[in-house]
């Protein structure tokens, strides 16, 4: 779909969060005037941030603003420092971050990975491991399994206390999952690799027969499947072999940190959250993966790469804009290319490499994409 208004709520967060959105605004607004678009961005406190502003780790207001509006770029949210001072459920992981997954059933979630090849020695896996570069996509489910299964609770007993999670996946939640696998995957090299845990769990058994149903409808696409323990070995050993890895929630979770970290650092893995599709829109949360990380923010040293390429992927997704989508996506490339480094991708081993801050990184996208 392509429209006239872009409507976006902009929801910066903790942490790095603020100063890492400002740079993918400005990235979007350059490519607003390249590609003629208008945008209706506004701003809204979430996390912390909210917690502060109004007494809500996800406040009325906001929430409000997300139902009207055509997408969310979201930043990060959560100062682990600050758990203490509020109870459990009302920690921005869950209260906002968590909630507003489930509020719009953003169901399916795409962490492309990518190491390009100047990037190489940002990498931690010998270059003979890292082929031609990395591409693959991790393939995520983001409302079900141990997230957000009930029971879901802490109690005292006589021993002390016991926690009980409860992993729980239905038929159509794995289809759906499934669908958006193989549907990205007729896109990119055909591959899915499925990931369970059939050996041990029920949920692992019926993951495998519901994802093994619906590969008979893209004959054109291969599958295996792979048990998340010797997923997470094969991404070091042999990460070239991935194309699309289709995950439950939590492993999905792990396995695409390990992943971003192949391709040089979290600050540069973007996140597409997205719903049900209904009359050619689809509704979505866009997220940088890497979180607020406290210990760098607000010292002009984060990666915003992460959160530039998340605003690429909203255009894309929820609006459709695949050559403002592309023209985002290649300046990132140009500027890694040029040798331009944030702290987190920068080796010292590399000569062509120049170390910069967030404002510069962001700058120099902003400029590249015209
Ligand atoms: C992620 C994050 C979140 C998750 C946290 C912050 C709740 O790690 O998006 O990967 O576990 O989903
Ligand atoms: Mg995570």
């Amino acid at each position: 779909m392509s429209t006239s208004k872009l409507t976006i709520a902009a929801l910066a967060g903790d942490g790095i969060g603020p100063e890492v959105m400002r740079e993918a605004l400005k990235v979007l607004q350059a490519a607003a005037r390249r590609f003629s678009l208008t945008l209706d961005i506004t701003e809204a406190p979430v996390g912390w941030a909210g917690i502060d502003a109004a007494g809500d780790a996800l406040p009325e207001t906001t929430l409000a603003l997300c139902r009207r509006s055509d997408a969310i770029l979201f930043g990060s949210v959560g100062l682990p420092d600050r758990d203490p001072t509020v109870p459990k459920e009302r920690r921005p992981e869950r209260a906002a971050l968590l909630r507003l997954r489930k509020e719009f059933s953003l169901f399916a979630n795409l962490r492309p990975v990518r190491l390009p090849r100047e990037l190489s020695h940002a990498c931690p896996l010998r270059p003979e491991r890292q082929g031609d570069g990395l591409d693959l996509l991790v393939v995520r489910e983001l409302t079900g399994g141990l997230y957000f299964g009930q029971p879901k609770l802490t109690e005292e007993i006589q021993a002390g206390r016991r926690a009980v999670d409860t992993m729980v996946y239905t038929t159509p939640e794995i289809e759906r999952i499934a669908h958006v696998a193989f549907r990205t995957a007729r896109v990119r090299r055909r591959k899915v690799t499925s990931i369970d845990k059939a050996n041990v769990l029920e949920n692992g058994i019926l993951w495998r027969e519901v994802v093994t149903r619906v590969a008979g409808e893209y004959p054109d696409v291969a599958l295996d499947h792979m048990f998340v323990d010797n997923a997470a070995m094969q991404l070091v050993l042999r990460p070239t072999q991935f194309d699309v890895v289709l995950c439950e929630n939590l492993f999905g979770d792990i396995l695409s940190d390990e992943a971003a970290a192949l391709a040089g650092s979290l600050g540069m893995l973007p996140s597409a959250s997205l719903g049900i599709t209904s009359g050619g829109r689809t509704f979505g949360l866009y997220e940088p993966a890497g979180g607020t990380a406290p210990d760098i923010a607000g010292k002009d040293l984060a990666n915003p790469i992460a959160q530039i390429l998340s605003a690429a992927l909203l255009l894309r997704h929820s609006f459709g804009l695949e050559d403002a989508a592309k023209a985002v996506e290649s300046a990132v490339e140009q500027v890694i290319a040029r040798g331009l480094r944030t702290g987190d991708i920068y080796s010292p081993a590399d000569p062509s490499a120049r170390k910069v801050g967030t404002h510069e990184m962001g700058d120099a996208i902003a400029q590249a994409v015209g």
